[in-house]
């Protein structure tokens, strides 16, 4: 693979680090502007973040997540991962606003009984929305912790009845260059491969944590986020939370994830959260939450061990990393 830029990714520790720090003192320095002007104009400049109006949702609380503490809204839709967007955190929340995502189709195809098309309306018609609280983590080293709206993965891929055959579900995200710019760039200068692929086994897809996530915050996704629908793995990295999905794909092989095209040696297929085995340039051990100076301990399965570690009892997590 030739990657001219290295994307954020690529970074060594200390230049994530960096990166974070620098993100934290704009915000610091903003907001100190902003407050000697008047605290009123902090409010009105936190607000005029949420780029696009986004409707508001029903949905049933539920008690995932009680007593963790959440992240502000700004921080979860102005620090992206969305390299369709860029290779920047801070620009795809001002870069989304040309992804359109009305109307909205998803298909589902290959080892099931239900091959079909479906709008995002219509599927919306055959699940109740909830709300779940996750840490989310990510591999570079820093979390959140996000209130997302949606429904289990299980029952959006109950609509296509997977048959016995399929072992694994792969997910891709939209390619369509005049939505996502950099899907445009090419291999050459940098870009990496599109789609965006992600995939799961089939028992970590039916888990009861798996998740997608239409909104977020009491409302529909920032398109900064992956609207109109995204996955939502909490016990994994977030790159296998893959945004704006429009094809899903049961399989009987082990799908080739985005990251592990694009390196195999550092990115792998199974991404579970895990502080005892590091990247190969940086520790797992710690992670800064969004908004945080000092780090804290990440913990096994991102703390949803006893959710999942089940599925992984008799697998070696270094070499199924
Ligand atoms: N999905 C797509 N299609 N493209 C991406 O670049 N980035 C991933 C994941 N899903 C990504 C994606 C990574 S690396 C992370 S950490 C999360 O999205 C970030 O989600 P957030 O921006 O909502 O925090």
């Amino acid at each position: 693979m030739y990657i001219l830029r290295k994307p954020t990714w690529q970074l060594s520790e200390n230049e994530v680090t960096d990166e974070t720090l620098f993100h934290k003192r704009r915000e610091f320095l903003k907001l100190g502007a902003a407050a000697l002007v008047s605290s009123s104009v902090v409010v009105e400049k936190l607000s005029a973040m949420e780029t696009t109006p986004r409707t508001p949702l029903s949905f049933v609380k539920t008690s995932y997540g009680e007593g963790l503490e959440l992240n502000s809204f700004e921080q979860a839709s102005t620090y992206n991962n969305f390299y369709e967007f860029s290779t920047s955190k801070e620009k795809p929340a001002k870069m989304a606003h040309t992804l359109i995502t009305s109307p909205w189709d998803v298909g589902f195809y290959g080892e099931c009984e239900n091959s079909t098309i479906l709008g995002v309306e219509d599927i919306l018609k055959q699940v109740a929305l909830e709300e779940r609280i996750y840490r989310f983590r990510c591999v570079e080293g820093w979390s959140m912790v996000v209130p997302w709206i949606g429904f289990p993965l299980k029952k959006f891929l109950d609509i296509a009845k997977p048959n016995a055959k399929a072992k694994y579900v792969a997910f891709k995200t939209k390619y369509d260059p005049q939505m996502f710019p950099d899907q445009s760039r090419g291999l050459m200068f940098g870009a990496i491969p599109y789609p965006y692929v992600e995939g799961l086994r089939m028992d970590e897809a039916l888990n009861e944590l798996a998740f997608v996530a239409i909104g977020m915050y009491g409302k529909e996704l920032p398109k900064q986020n992956g609207a109109p629908l995204r996955l939502i793995v909490p016990w994994k990295y977030g790159f296998k939370s893959i945004k704006s999905i429009d094809y899903v794909e049961f399989t009987i092989k082990e799908p080739k994830n985005t990251w592990q095209v694009v390196n195999p040696v550092e990115y792998g297929f199974y991404a579970n959260v895990n502080p005892t085995v590091d990247h190969p340039r940086w520790s797992q051990a710690k992670e800064r939450k969004l908004g945080s100076f000092l780090k804290t301990k990440t913990l096994m399965f991102n703390g949803y061990e006893k959710e999942v570690a089940y599925m992984y009892k008799d697998m070696d997590l270094k070499r199924y990393f």
